[in-house]
């Protein structure tokens, strides 16, 4: 059917509400970014999505989404500080010490019966969980037969962990996590500290491969033992997590391990009946077909 035009339909006639106009501003952003810098953030969770870009806007001096827009597609460095805004990099050696605890009671006793395991540990940030990985395997005796693929969205955190220097004041907090972890030797043995940081010791990463990895956009790369992705998914929506879940479902083997973050779960997913707990408080799982 035709729509009458009246001589008295200005444009405020055909105006959606502020906040469908909010909407309306964030995904064409999102998309733009998409298409200028194959950088897909049109699945994130829209609630800390949509803080974070008002941050950013605020930060640039800037009044509205779209005048953002216009900045991230002219201007490339501002699109970099976007990105580091939206891919919340916190974290911290041995997080959630009881995760660790459970890691060596549960999953280190079936890594014993393979010569060689490999392991994933998506969205990895600035390392603090792969130096844990790799002190818990080294004192378990299997570093030297595992390989950690260690894999993140930005590249800057990326390279943060391949240096392996922190913060020396953070040490104390740390040595705390990983003796409640189940740690038993002196966690001062794994690094040497220089005025304000420290530099983890170098053997820790002798098996580790630190890459690029969008899960929002690249396959699997290969087929992983253990797939460790800690509090990345909670920054997805539920179709994003669909598919990170159907990519590392396709990347492990029949018992292949997976373990996510506190605040996240298997459940609920198409998959759920594809895994069993191996321990459910911890987000452990075991995929059994
Ligand atoms: C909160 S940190 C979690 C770090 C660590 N796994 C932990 O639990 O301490 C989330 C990380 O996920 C990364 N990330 C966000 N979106 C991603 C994506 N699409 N692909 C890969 N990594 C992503 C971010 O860059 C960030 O480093």
């Amino acid at each position: 059917m035709a729509v009458p035009l009246s001589s008295s339909a200005g444009p405020e006639a055909f105006a959606p509400p502020e906040r469908d106009l909010e909407q309306l501003e964030i995904e064409l952003l999102l998309e733009a970014v998409y298409r200028r810098y194959g950088v897909d953030f049109r699945q994130y969770a829209q609630a800390s999505l949509k803080r974070r870009l008002y941050r950013r806007l605020h930060a640039e001096g800037l009044d509205t989404l779209s005048q953002l827009q216009d900045r991230l597609l002219h201007d490339p460095p501002c699109m970099e500080r976007l990105l580091l805004d939206l891919s919340i990099n916190v974290t911290s050696m041995f997080r959630d010490p009881s995760f660790y605890a459970s890691f060596r009671e549960h999953v280190v006793p079936i890594l014993r019966t393979y010569p060689f395991t490999r392991i994933w540990c998506a969205g990895c940030s600035t390392g603090e969980e792969v130096y844990s990985l790799a002190i818990v395997l080294h004192e378990e005796g299997l570093y030297d037969k595992t390989r950690i693929y260690a894999t993140d969205i930005n590249e800057h955190v990326l390279q943060t962990a391949a240096e392996g220097v922190f913060p020396l004041e953070r040490m104390q907090q740390y040595t705390q996590n990983y003796l409640r972890g189940g740690g038993k030797e002196d966690f001062s043995q794994y690094y040497v500290a220089a005025y304000d940081s420290v530099r983890l010791s170098r053997s820790l990463t002798e098996n580790v491969v630190f890459a690029q990895h969008n899960l929002a956009m690249d396959r699997s790369f290969n087929e992983f033992n253990v797939i460790v992705c800690r509090n990345v998914m909670i920054y997805f929506d539920k179709a994003l997590q669909d598919h990170v879940h159907s990519l590392f479902y396709e990347s492990l083997p029949t018992f292949g391990i997976l373990a996510l973050g506190h605040k996240e779960s298997i459940g609920f997913t198409r998959l759920a009946g594809r895994y069993e707990e191996i321990d459910a408080a911890e987000r452990i799982y075991r995929k059994v077909s």
